[in-house]
C-alpha cells in the first residue's frame, strides 16, 4: 500500500496525491455535484430579473436568458396570466440544487472517510516498521496526536474545503461574467474589493499557520505528558509526585491555552474585518447601483439580479479567504504527518536467511563500537566470539551496555552509529534480510511487554503457528504453571494493558515462555535480565530446564546475579562499554577483577 514511501521523500502535494487513491473518484463526483450546484444558485436571479422587467413592467425583453425563459414558458403574456411558472421554475431550480447538494454531501462524506482511512492505515503499517532509535527520539504522546488530530485536519481540509474550492471558483468567475453582462462600471465597483480581500487574507495566512503550528506542537507536548502519566501511574503514585505532574500539565496546559487564544483571537480578527469589508463592499453596490438606477437607466430587475449576484460573490470571496488560512493549518498538518512517513523504515522485506548452519562461531563481534550520542560510544572496541552451543553469560553494571549489545546483534540499534565488524554464521550480520534473520533469535527483553488479551495470547505472540500444545509446554518450562493454574481461568486469563494484572516476576516468566514458544526455530536464545525478578530457586529450575532441553542451542544469558550465570560455558565480563574479563565462573574467580569482586559481595565471601 506504501510501497513508495520512506524511498523518496514526500511533498504536500505527492502525500496527498498518494493518500487520495480510493477516494478521487468520490471527490470528483462531489466536486461535479458542486459545480452544478453553483450553477443552479446563479439562475433564479435571472428568473426574477426577467419577471420584474419583462412580467410584471413591460420593458422589451432583451436577447439571451429573459429570452430563452419566457419562450419557453409561452411568452411574457401567458407568464404573466400564469404567475405560478415563474414560481414552479424557481421552485424547480431550488429543488434541483437540494438534490446537487445532497449528492455532493454525500459523495464527500465516503470520499473523506476513505481518505483518513487510508491515511491511518499507512500510519499504522509505516509506525510498525520505523526502527528503535526513531521512538528514541520522538515523544509517543506527539506520535500519537499527529496520527489523530491532524490527520482529522487533513480530512476536513479535503473534505470541506478543497471540494468546495471548485463550487468558490465557479460562483466568483460566473457572478462577475454575470454582473458584466448587466453593468461592467458596476462589476469593476464590486471586483475592486478582491484583492483587498485577498490582501488580507494573505496576511492573516501566514500568521494563523505560525501560530498553529507552535499550538500544534504544544498540543503534542499535553498528550504526552498525559500519556506518560497514564502509563507510569504507578510510578507517579509510589514517589508521591501527583502534585509535581499535576503541577507539570498545568504549565504545558497553560502555554497550550494561550497559543490557542492567540490564534482565535487572529481568527476573530480575520472574520470580523472580513465581515467590515464584505459590509462595505455591499453596500457600496447597494448605493452604486440605486443611483445608476436613476441616473443611468439601470432597469429595477436588473438591479436587484445585480445586488443578488454580487451579494452572492461575496460570500465564496469570503470563503476562499477561508479556504486560505485553512490551508495553513492543512499545510502544517500535512508536514508533521509527512515527518513520520518520511522516516525511513527498517527494511524488513522478507527474504529467506541463507545461514551456513555449520558455520563457527555463530556469532562474531571484532572492534565493535556503539555510541547513542555523537562523541560517546557506549560500547567500545568488542571482541566477542560465541561457538554453536555455547552458553555464554554476560555481567557487568548497569549502563555498561550489555542490553545494547543483545540490540547491535538483533539489529534493533540504529546501523549508522554502529562501527565495527558484526558477523553471523559466517556472513555480516547486515548481509541478510531483516525479518528472517530477527527469527533466528528468540529473546525475552529486559523489560517484558504485554499486550492486554490473554496470557496464552502473549506466549504465542511472536509465531502465527503455535500449538496450544507448545504454549502449555512453554508455560511449564518458564515455571510459569504453578502460577497460572491457580487463576480461574488458567492460561486464557485476560491481562490488562501491559499485564497490570500480574505480578513483576509473573510477567517476567510469561515474557520467557513466549521466548521458549518459539525457541526450537531460533540458533540463539537471548535472556536480558530475565531472571532478575525471580527466587533463586525459580532462577536455577529455569535454568536447569533451558540447558537440558537446548543442549544445541546457543544461549546468551545477561544477568546481574553471579548464580545466574555461574552455569555458563563462558562469561564475559562489560565494564563502561569495554570487555573487562572473560572465562569461565571457575577462572573468573580466581582472578582479581570486578567478577571476584561481584561474587565476593554477593556470596558474602
Ligand atoms: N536509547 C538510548 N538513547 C541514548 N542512550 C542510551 C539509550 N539506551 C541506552 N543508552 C545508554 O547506553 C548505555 C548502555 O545502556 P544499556 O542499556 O546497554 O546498559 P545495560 O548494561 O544493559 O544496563 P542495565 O544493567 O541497567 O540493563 C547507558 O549509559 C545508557 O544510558
Ligand atoms: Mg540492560
Amino acid at each position: 500500500m506504501n510501497s513508495n514511501i520512506g524511498k523518496r521523500p514526500l511533498t504536500r502535494a505527492s502525500f496527498i496525491w498518494s493518500m487520495l487513491h480510493g477516494s478521487l473518484t468520490f471527490f470528483i463526483l462531489s466536486m461535479v455535484m458542486s459545480a452544478g450546484t453553483a450553477l443552479l444558485d446563479l439562475i433564479n436571479p435571472r428568473i426574477v430579473s426577467c419577471v420584474v422587467d419583462n412580467v410584471l413592467g413591460s420593458l422589451p425583453v432583451r436577447e439571451g436568458f429573459n429570452e430563452m425563459f419566457l419562450s419557453l414558458a409561452g411568452g411574457a403574456d401567458n407568464v404573466r396570466a400564469k404567475l405560478y411558472i415563474p414560481a414552479l421554475a424557481v421552485a424547480g431550480v431550488a429543488l434541483a440544487g437540494a438534490l446537487t447538494r445532497y449528492g455532493q454531501g454525500l459523495t464527500n462524506s465516503i470520499g473523506a472517510e476513505r481518505l483518513v482511512k487510508r491515511i491511518r492505515n499507512v500510519l499504522f503499517s509505516h509506525t510498525d516498521r520505523l526502527p528503535m532509535s526513531w521512538y528514541g527520539k520522538n515523544q509517543t504522546g506527539d506520535i500519537l496526536q499527529r496520527c489523530t488530530s491532524d490527520v482529522e485536519t487533513v480530512k476536513q481540509f479535503v473534505s470541506v474545503q478543497l471540494t468546495s474550492l471548485v463550487r468558490i471558483v465557479l460562483l466568483v468567475v460566473l457572478s462577475i461574467a454575470f454582473m458584466a453582462g448587466i453593468d461592467i462600471t458596476l462589476t469593476i465597483a464590486a471586483a475592486a474589493f478582491l484583492p483587498v480581500i485577498i490582501g488580507y487574507s494573505a496576511y492573516f495566512h501566514g500568521r494563523i499557520g505560525k501560530t498553529f503550528m507552535e499550538a500544534d506542537s504544544e498540543e503534542g507536548v499535553v498528550s504526552s505528558i498525559v500519556q506518560e502519566n497514564l502509563t507510569g501511574i504507578r510510578v507517579v503514585r509510589a514517589f508521591g509526585k501527583e502534585a509535581y505532574e499535576c503541577g507539570r500539565f498545568r504549565d504545558k496546559n497553560e502555554k497550550y491555552t494561550s497559543l490557542w487564544v492567540r490564534l482565535m483571537n487572529l481568527m476573530a480578527a480575520f472574520w470580523s474585518l472580513g465581515d467590515l469589508i464584505s459590509g462595505l463592499q455591499i453596500m457600496t453596490i447597494v448605493v452604486l447601483g440605486a443611483v445608476f438606477c436613476v441616473n443611468k437607466g439601470m432597469t429595477a430587475g436588473n438591479y436587484i439580479a445585480f445586488i443578488s449576484y454580487n451579494s452572492m460573490l461575496a460570500w465564496p470571496v469570503r470563503e476562499l479567504g477561508r479556504t486560505i488560512a485553512e490551508l495553513s493549518r492543512a499545510g502544517v498538518s500535512i508536514d508533521r504527518i509527512i515527518y513520520i512517513l518520511n522516516a525511513v523504515p527498517e527494511d524488513i522485506a522478507e527474504g529467506e536467511c541463507d545461514i551456513m548452519k555449520d558455520a563457527d562461531p555463530v556469532i562474531s563481534l571484532e572492534n565493535v563500537s556503539y555510541s547513542y550520542t555523537d562523541g560517546i560510544d557506549v560500547l567500545k572496541g568488542i571482541d566477542l566470539h560465541v561457538s554453536r552451543g555455547e552458553k555464554i553469560g554476560i555481567i557487568g553494571g548497569t549502563g555498561s551496555g550489555k542490553s545494547t549489545l543483545t540490540d547491535i546483534l538483533m539489529r534493533t540499534c540504529d546501523p549508522e552509529r554502529l562501527r565495527g565488524k558484526v558477523v553471523f554464521c559466517g556472513r555480516p550480520a547486515d548481509s541478510y534480510p531483516l525479518a528472517s534473520y530477527r527469527r533466528r533469535f528468540a529473546r525475552v527483553l529486559q523489560e517484558p511487554f504485554l499486550f492486554s488479551g490473554t496470557i496464552a495470547h502473549n506466549i504465542g505472540i511472536a509465531s502465527d503457528s503455535v500449538t496450544d500444545e507448545k504454549i502449555r509446554e512453554a508455560a511449564e518450562d518458564a515455571s510459569l504453571m504453578s502460577a497460572v493454574e491457580k487463576f480461574t481461568n488458567g492460561l486464557e486469563t485476560f491481562v490488562g494493558e501491559r499485564g497490570v494484572t500480574l505480578s513483576g516476576g509473573q510477567k517476567q516468566r510469561c515474557a520467557l515462555a513466549s521466548c521458549l514458544a518459539n525457541a526450537d526455530n531460533a540458533d540463539v536464545l537471548i535472556l536480558d535480565d530475565s531472571f532478575s525478578a525471580l527466587d533463586a530457586e525459580t532462577d536455577a529450575r529455569i535454568r536447569n530446564t533451558l540447558f537440558t532441553k537446548y543442549p544445541d542451542t546457543t544461549m546468551i544469558i545477561i544477568a546481574h546475579r553471579i548464580t545466574t550465570i555461574a552455569g555458563c560455558d563462558r562469561i564475559y565480563v562489560l565494564d563502561k562499554g569495554c570487555i573487562a574479563g572473560e572465562g569461565t565462573h571457575a577462572e573468573l574467580i580466581t582472578q582479581e577483577g570486578i567478577y571476584r569482586d561481584i561474587y565476593e559481595l554477593q556470596s558474602g565471601k
